[in-house]
Protein backbone atom coordinates (compact mmCIF):
# COMPACT_ATOMS: atom_id res chain seq x y z
CA UNK A 1 0.00 0.00 0.00
CA UNK A 2 2.78 2.01 -0.19
CA UNK A 3 2.83 2.04 -4.00
CA UNK A 4 6.38 1.18 -4.35
CA UNK A 5 8.00 3.26 -1.98
CA UNK A 6 10.13 2.69 0.99
CA UNK A 7 8.11 4.77 3.32
CA UNK A 8 4.91 6.65 3.27
CA UNK A 9 6.44 9.65 3.75
CA UNK A 10 8.07 9.74 0.81
CA UNK A 11 4.84 8.46 -1.39
CA UNK A 12 3.01 11.47 0.35
CA UNK A 13 5.87 14.05 -0.77
CA UNK A 14 5.48 12.05 -4.36
CA UNK A 15 1.74 12.65 -4.20
CA UNK A 16 1.74 16.76 -4.17
CA UNK A 17 1.10 17.12 -7.34
CA UNK A 18 -1.97 15.06 -7.44
CA UNK A 19 -3.01 16.35 -4.00
CA UNK A 20 -3.11 19.65 -4.67
CA UNK A 21 -4.59 18.93 -8.20
CA UNK A 22 -7.76 17.28 -5.84
CA UNK A 23 -8.03 20.30 -3.56
CA UNK A 24 -8.27 22.84 -6.24
CA UNK A 25 -10.57 20.77 -8.53
CA UNK A 26 -14.35 22.21 -8.67
CA UNK A 27 -12.90 25.04 -6.30
CA UNK A 28 -10.93 26.88 -9.73
CA UNK A 29 -12.48 26.80 -12.93
CA UNK A 30 -10.97 24.97 -15.56
CA UNK A 31 -10.12 28.28 -17.61
CA UNK A 32 -8.26 29.55 -14.26
CA UNK A 33 -9.67 32.69 -13.99
CA UNK A 34 -11.89 32.33 -11.01
CA UNK A 35 -11.58 30.75 -7.51
CA UNK A 36 -14.76 29.52 -5.55
CA UNK A 37 -15.21 28.25 -2.33
CA UNK A 38 -18.53 27.01 -1.23
CA UNK A 39 -17.35 27.79 2.58
CA UNK A 40 -16.72 31.41 1.42
CA UNK A 41 -20.12 32.16 -0.54
CA UNK A 42 -22.35 30.95 2.13
CA UNK A 43 -21.20 33.46 4.82
CA UNK A 44 -19.68 36.12 2.05
CA UNK A 45 -20.92 38.71 4.36
CA UNK A 46 -19.18 37.60 7.14
CA UNK A 47 -15.97 37.57 5.30
CA UNK A 48 -16.33 41.24 3.93
CA UNK A 49 -17.09 42.43 7.27
CA UNK A 50 -14.43 40.97 9.46
CA UNK A 51 -12.61 43.15 11.27
CA UNK A 52 -9.75 40.70 11.77
CA UNK A 53 -9.06 36.95 10.92
CA UNK A 54 -7.25 35.01 14.57
CA UNK A 55 -6.05 31.77 12.82
CA UNK A 56 -5.38 29.08 15.51
CA UNK A 57 -3.16 25.94 15.05
CA UNK A 58 -0.44 23.87 16.29
CA UNK A 59 3.33 22.51 14.19
CA UNK A 60 3.04 22.38 11.04
CA UNK A 61 -0.18 23.57 10.87
CA UNK A 62 0.86 26.64 12.37
CA UNK A 63 3.26 27.26 9.53
CA UNK A 64 0.53 27.04 6.94
CA UNK A 65 -1.28 29.70 9.16
CA UNK A 66 1.78 32.17 9.23
CA UNK A 67 1.50 31.44 5.47
CA UNK A 68 -2.36 32.20 5.49
CA UNK A 69 -1.14 35.88 7.74
CA UNK A 70 0.81 36.85 4.56
CA UNK A 71 -2.17 36.17 2.18
CA UNK A 72 -4.79 37.49 3.98
CA UNK A 73 -2.81 40.84 4.54
CA UNK A 74 -1.69 40.98 1.19
CA UNK A 75 -4.97 39.95 -0.73
CA UNK A 76 -7.78 41.32 1.47
CA UNK A 77 -6.14 43.68 3.59
CA UNK A 78 -7.69 42.88 6.94
CA UNK A 79 -5.37 42.28 10.10
CA UNK A 80 -4.26 38.82 10.66
CA UNK A 81 -2.72 37.40 13.83
CA UNK A 82 -1.51 33.70 14.19
CA UNK A 83 -2.03 32.19 17.62
CA UNK A 84 -0.76 28.46 19.02
CA UNK A 85 -4.04 27.34 19.72
CA UNK A 86 -2.28 25.96 22.94
CA UNK A 87 -1.06 29.63 23.96
CA UNK A 88 -4.14 31.18 22.74
CA UNK A 89 -6.65 28.99 25.18
CA UNK A 90 -4.73 29.89 28.38
CA UNK A 91 -4.71 33.88 27.76
CA UNK A 92 -7.20 35.94 28.20
CA UNK A 93 -7.79 36.31 24.54
CA UNK A 94 -9.73 39.40 22.81
CA UNK A 95 -12.43 38.19 21.03
CA UNK A 96 -14.85 39.98 19.09
CA UNK A 97 -17.96 39.09 17.40
CA UNK A 98 -16.44 40.81 14.42
CA UNK A 99 -13.30 38.65 14.29
CA UNK A 100 -13.21 35.45 12.31
CA UNK A 101 -11.07 32.80 13.94
CA UNK A 102 -9.53 29.99 11.44
CA UNK A 103 -8.68 26.71 12.72
CA UNK A 104 -6.15 24.99 10.66
CA UNK A 105 -5.65 20.91 11.66
CA UNK A 106 -5.26 18.44 9.42
CA UNK A 107 -6.74 15.80 11.70
CA UNK A 108 -9.12 18.21 13.15
CA UNK A 109 -8.87 16.07 16.19
CA UNK A 110 -6.11 18.43 18.17
CA UNK A 111 -7.12 19.19 21.45
CA UNK A 112 -5.08 22.40 21.89
CA UNK A 113 -7.11 23.26 18.35
CA UNK A 114 -10.70 22.17 19.22
CA UNK A 115 -10.47 24.16 22.62
CA UNK A 116 -9.38 27.38 21.04
CA UNK A 117 -12.43 27.13 18.71
CA UNK A 118 -14.54 26.01 21.15
CA UNK A 119 -13.24 29.72 23.29
CA UNK A 120 -14.24 31.32 19.94
CA UNK A 121 -17.42 30.51 20.00
CA UNK A 122 -18.21 31.56 22.83
CA UNK A 123 -16.96 34.78 22.25
CA UNK A 124 -19.04 35.09 19.30
CA UNK A 125 -16.81 34.90 16.54
CA UNK A 126 -17.57 33.19 13.44
CA UNK A 127 -15.28 30.04 13.45
CA UNK A 128 -14.11 28.46 10.56
CA UNK A 129 -11.95 24.85 9.42
CA UNK A 130 -9.40 24.30 7.27
CA UNK A 131 -9.07 20.27 8.13
CA UNK A 132 -8.00 17.17 5.89
CA UNK A 133 -10.29 14.42 7.85
CA UNK A 134 -13.38 14.74 6.49
CA UNK A 135 -16.33 14.58 9.48
CA UNK A 136 -13.56 15.09 12.04
CA UNK A 137 -14.01 16.63 15.58
CA UNK A 138 -13.16 20.48 14.22
CA UNK A 139 -15.22 20.22 11.10
CA UNK A 140 -18.13 19.42 13.10
CA UNK A 141 -17.64 22.16 15.64
CA UNK A 142 -16.85 25.23 13.56
CA UNK A 143 -19.46 27.47 11.51
CA UNK A 144 -18.53 26.66 8.15
CA UNK A 145 -14.82 25.85 6.38
CA UNK A 146 -12.55 24.02 3.61
CA UNK A 147 -11.50 20.51 3.35
CA UNK A 148 -8.06 20.14 1.94
CA UNK A 149 -8.76 17.14 0.20
CA UNK A 150 -5.33 15.63 0.01
CA UNK A 151 -6.60 12.00 0.79
CA UNK A 152 -5.71 10.01 4.07
CA UNK A 153 -2.04 11.18 5.42
CA UNK A 154 0.02 8.51 6.88
CA UNK A 155 3.06 9.67 7.50
CA UNK A 156 3.54 11.33 11.38
CA UNK A 157 5.58 14.18 9.33
CA UNK A 158 2.90 16.14 7.81
CA UNK A 159 3.82 17.18 3.94
CA UNK A 160 0.82 16.65 1.33
CA UNK A 161 -1.37 18.26 4.10
CA UNK A 162 0.73 21.30 4.72
CA UNK A 163 0.96 22.00 0.80
CA UNK A 164 -2.88 21.82 0.93
CA UNK A 165 -3.33 23.93 3.69
CA UNK A 166 -1.78 26.53 2.48
CA UNK A 167 -2.97 25.94 -1.29
CA UNK A 168 -6.49 25.94 0.40
CA UNK A 169 -5.65 29.94 2.41
CA UNK A 170 -4.28 30.81 -1.27
CA UNK A 171 -8.12 30.48 -2.50
CA UNK A 172 -9.58 32.08 0.27
CA UNK A 173 -7.52 34.88 -0.09
CA UNK A 174 -8.34 34.86 -3.88
CA UNK A 175 -11.97 34.47 -3.60
CA UNK A 176 -11.80 36.98 0.03
CA UNK A 177 -9.87 39.82 -1.90
CA UNK A 178 -11.86 39.39 -4.63
CA UNK A 179 -15.40 40.05 -2.65
CA UNK A 180 -13.85 43.02 -0.63
CA UNK A 181 -12.52 44.39 -3.72
CA UNK A 182 -9.16 44.56 -2.12
CA UNK A 183 -6.94 42.51 -5.09
CA UNK A 184 -6.21 43.64 -8.79
CA UNK A 185 -7.85 41.99 -11.17
CA UNK A 186 -4.71 41.44 -12.63
CA UNK A 187 -3.34 39.88 -9.60
CA UNK A 188 -6.21 37.96 -9.15
CA UNK A 189 -5.95 36.09 -12.86
CA UNK A 190 -2.16 35.96 -12.30
CA UNK A 191 -2.44 34.17 -8.98
CA UNK A 192 -4.89 31.58 -10.25
CA UNK A 193 -3.49 31.19 -13.47
CA UNK A 194 0.09 30.36 -11.41
CA UNK A 195 -1.78 27.69 -8.95
CA UNK A 196 -3.27 25.58 -11.53
CA UNK A 197 0.05 25.58 -13.08
CA UNK A 198 1.73 24.69 -9.48
CA UNK A 199 1.34 20.55 -9.38
CA UNK A 200 3.39 20.46 -12.91
CA UNK A 201 6.09 22.99 -11.56
CA UNK A 202 6.42 20.92 -8.25
CA UNK A 203 6.86 17.54 -10.94
CA UNK A 204 10.08 19.57 -11.76
CA UNK A 205 11.16 19.99 -8.40
CA UNK A 206 10.50 16.08 -7.48
CA UNK A 207 12.61 15.34 -10.47
CA UNK A 208 15.28 16.50 -8.06
CA UNK A 209 15.11 14.00 -5.85
CA UNK A 210 18.22 12.00 -7.21
CA UNK A 211 20.85 15.09 -6.14
CA UNK A 212 18.75 15.71 -3.11
CA UNK A 213 19.49 12.70 -2.17
CA UNK A 214 23.12 12.89 -3.08
CA UNK A 215 23.40 16.14 -1.28
CA UNK A 216 21.86 15.16 1.78
CA UNK A 217 24.93 12.57 2.07
CA UNK A 218 27.36 15.49 2.90
CA UNK A 219 25.16 16.79 5.67
CA UNK A 220 24.09 12.96 7.44
CA UNK A 221 26.21 13.95 10.72
CA UNK A 222 25.69 17.23 11.03
CA UNK A 223 24.89 18.15 15.44
CA UNK A 224 22.95 20.89 13.77
CA UNK A 225 21.08 23.08 11.52
CA UNK A 226 19.81 26.49 10.62
CA UNK A 227 17.18 27.07 8.06
CA UNK A 228 16.49 31.18 6.68
CA UNK A 229 13.77 32.74 4.66
CA UNK A 230 12.02 35.99 4.41
CA UNK A 231 8.80 37.45 3.56
CA UNK A 232 6.56 34.29 2.52
CA UNK A 233 9.66 31.54 2.68
CA UNK A 234 9.82 32.73 6.46
CA UNK A 235 7.24 30.03 7.54
CA UNK A 236 8.46 27.71 5.39
CA UNK A 237 12.38 28.35 7.40
CA UNK A 238 10.33 27.26 10.51
CA UNK A 239 8.88 23.89 8.45
CA UNK A 240 11.93 23.11 6.76
CA UNK A 241 13.74 23.22 10.61
CA UNK A 242 10.64 20.97 12.57
CA UNK A 243 10.16 18.27 9.62
CA UNK A 244 14.23 18.05 9.95
CA UNK A 245 14.06 17.68 13.57
CA UNK A 246 10.79 15.93 14.41
CA UNK A 247 12.15 13.13 11.48
CA UNK A 248 15.93 13.22 12.00
CA UNK A 249 16.38 13.80 15.44
CA UNK A 250 18.61 16.76 14.40
CA UNK A 251 18.65 20.34 16.35
CA UNK A 252 17.33 22.27 13.83
CA UNK A 253 16.18 25.86 14.23
CA UNK A 254 14.49 27.94 11.18
CA UNK A 255 15.09 32.06 11.23
CA UNK A 256 13.55 35.20 9.20
CA UNK A 257 17.32 35.82 7.57
CA UNK A 258 17.73 39.32 9.17
CA UNK A 259 17.08 38.35 12.95
CA UNK A 260 20.52 36.26 12.52
CA UNK A 261 22.99 39.55 12.82
CA UNK A 262 20.35 39.89 16.53
CA UNK A 263 22.16 36.46 17.92
CA UNK A 264 22.03 33.16 16.24
CA UNK A 265 24.84 34.60 13.98
CA UNK A 266 27.45 33.53 17.03
CA UNK A 267 26.08 30.27 16.17
CA UNK A 268 27.89 29.68 12.60
CA UNK A 269 31.61 28.32 12.23
CA UNK A 270 31.90 25.14 9.00
CA UNK A 271 29.89 23.29 10.97
CA UNK A 272 27.24 24.92 11.13
CA UNK A 273 24.81 24.00 7.65
CA UNK A 274 22.69 26.73 6.43
CA UNK A 275 19.86 26.13 3.99
CA UNK A 276 18.65 29.42 2.66
CA UNK A 277 15.64 30.37 0.16
CA UNK A 278 17.06 33.03 -2.04
CA UNK A 279 14.54 32.68 -4.70
CA UNK A 280 13.95 35.77 -7.31
CA UNK A 281 11.56 37.54 -5.73
CA UNK A 282 11.02 40.97 -3.39
CA UNK A 283 13.43 40.17 -0.94
CA UNK A 284 15.70 38.38 -2.81
CA UNK A 285 18.66 41.23 -2.77
CA UNK A 286 18.25 41.27 0.99
CA UNK A 287 18.60 37.30 1.44
CA UNK A 288 21.84 37.59 -0.74
CA UNK A 289 23.54 39.76 1.67
CA UNK A 290 22.20 37.61 4.86
CA UNK A 291 24.24 34.90 3.26
CA UNK A 292 26.76 36.83 2.77
CA UNK A 293 27.07 37.51 6.29
CA UNK A 294 26.61 33.93 7.01
CA UNK A 295 29.54 32.92 4.31
CA UNK A 296 32.12 35.67 5.98
CA UNK A 297 31.50 33.47 9.10
CA UNK A 298 32.49 29.65 7.15
CA UNK A 299 29.19 28.65 7.52
CA UNK A 300 28.29 26.23 4.90
CA UNK A 301 24.98 27.38 2.84
CA UNK A 302 22.44 25.16 0.85
CA UNK A 303 20.55 27.30 -1.06
CA UNK A 304 17.13 26.93 -2.64
CA UNK A 305 17.09 29.57 -6.00
CA UNK A 306 14.97 30.33 -8.95
CA UNK A 307 16.32 28.44 -12.19
CA UNK A 308 19.30 30.32 -13.72
CA UNK A 309 20.23 32.25 -10.88
CA UNK A 310 23.61 33.77 -11.25
CA UNK A 311 24.42 35.58 -7.76
CA UNK A 312 23.52 33.12 -5.08
CA UNK A 313 25.69 30.10 -6.97
CA UNK A 314 28.21 32.02 -6.93
CA UNK A 315 28.17 32.30 -3.42
CA UNK A 316 27.00 29.27 -2.23
CA UNK A 317 28.06 25.68 -1.31
CA UNK A 318 25.30 24.01 -2.91
CA UNK A 319 22.29 25.06 -4.91
CA UNK A 320 18.42 23.22 -5.57
CA UNK A 321 17.10 25.14 -8.54
CA UNK A 322 13.42 25.36 -8.61
CA UNK A 323 11.10 26.75 -10.85
CA UNK A 324 10.03 30.72 -10.66
CA UNK A 325 6.50 31.26 -9.74
CA UNK A 326 4.19 34.22 -8.04
CA UNK A 327 5.58 35.17 -5.11
CA UNK A 328 2.89 34.27 -3.22
CA UNK A 329 2.90 30.97 -4.09
CA UNK A 330 6.75 29.78 -3.44
CA UNK A 331 6.22 28.34 -0.17
CA UNK A 332 4.54 25.78 -2.05
CA UNK A 333 7.47 24.99 -4.30
CA UNK A 334 10.47 25.67 -1.74
CA UNK A 335 8.80 23.55 0.89
CA UNK A 336 9.35 20.34 -1.40
CA UNK A 337 13.74 19.86 -1.09
CA UNK A 338 13.44 20.78 2.54
CA UNK A 339 11.10 17.73 2.56
CA UNK A 340 13.33 15.82 0.43
CA UNK A 341 16.38 16.80 2.55
CA UNK A 342 14.76 15.66 5.93
CA UNK A 343 13.45 12.74 4.51
CA UNK A 344 17.10 11.73 3.08
CA UNK A 345 19.43 12.98 5.94
CA UNK A 346 16.74 10.46 8.32
CA UNK A 347 17.08 7.83 5.98
CA UNK A 348 20.44 8.14 6.03
CA UNK A 349 20.84 7.90 10.17
CA UNK A 350 18.18 5.10 10.12
CA UNK A 351 15.18 6.73 11.64
CA UNK A 352 11.90 5.23 11.95
CA UNK A 353 10.72 7.88 9.11
CA UNK A 354 6.83 6.99 9.40
CA UNK A 355 6.85 6.81 12.86
CA UNK A 356 9.53 8.63 14.84
CA UNK A 357 9.82 8.46 18.45
CA UNK A 358 7.82 10.25 20.76
CA UNK A 359 5.33 11.21 17.95
CA UNK A 360 1.83 10.61 17.27
CA UNK A 361 -0.09 11.90 13.94
CA UNK A 362 -2.86 13.43 16.37
CA UNK A 363 -2.54 14.84 19.46
CA UNK A 364 -5.98 14.26 21.34
CA UNK A 365 -4.51 15.05 24.66
CA UNK A 366 -3.01 18.17 25.74
C1 LIG B 1 4.51 17.95 12.07
C2 LIG B 1 3.19 17.57 12.51
C3 LIG B 1 2.59 18.24 13.70
C4 LIG B 1 1.13 18.60 13.41
C5 LIG B 1 0.44 19.15 14.67
C6 LIG B 1 -0.98 19.60 14.36
O1 LIG B 1 4.90 17.24 10.94
O2 LIG B 1 2.57 16.73 11.91
O3 LIG B 1 3.32 19.37 14.06
O4 LIG B 1 1.11 19.52 12.37
O5 LIG B 1 0.42 18.17 15.65
O6 LIG B 1 -1.75 18.54 13.89
P1 LIG B 1 -3.10 18.79 13.13
O7 LIG B 1 -2.79 19.49 11.88
O8 LIG B 1 -3.69 17.42 12.93
O9 LIG B 1 -3.95 19.64 14.05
Amino acid sequence: ERGGYPHFMLKEIFEQPETLKNCMSGRINVEATNVTLSGIIDHKDKFIQAKRIIIVACGTSWHAGLIGKYLFEEFCRVPVEVEYASEFRYRHPVIHPEDIVIAISQSGETADSLAAIELARHAGAFVYGICNVVGSSIPRNTHSGSYTHCGHEIGVASTKAFTAQITVLTMMALAIGKEKGKISVEKYLAVIKELSHIPEKIERVLALNKSIKKLSRIFTYARNFIYLGRGYNYPIALEGALKLKEISYIHAEGYPAAEMKHGPIALIDNEMPVVAIATHNTVYEKVVSNIQEIKARNGRVIAIVTEGDKSVKSLVDHCIEIPSTEECLEPLLTSIPLQLIAYHIAVNKNRDVDMPRNLAKSVTVE
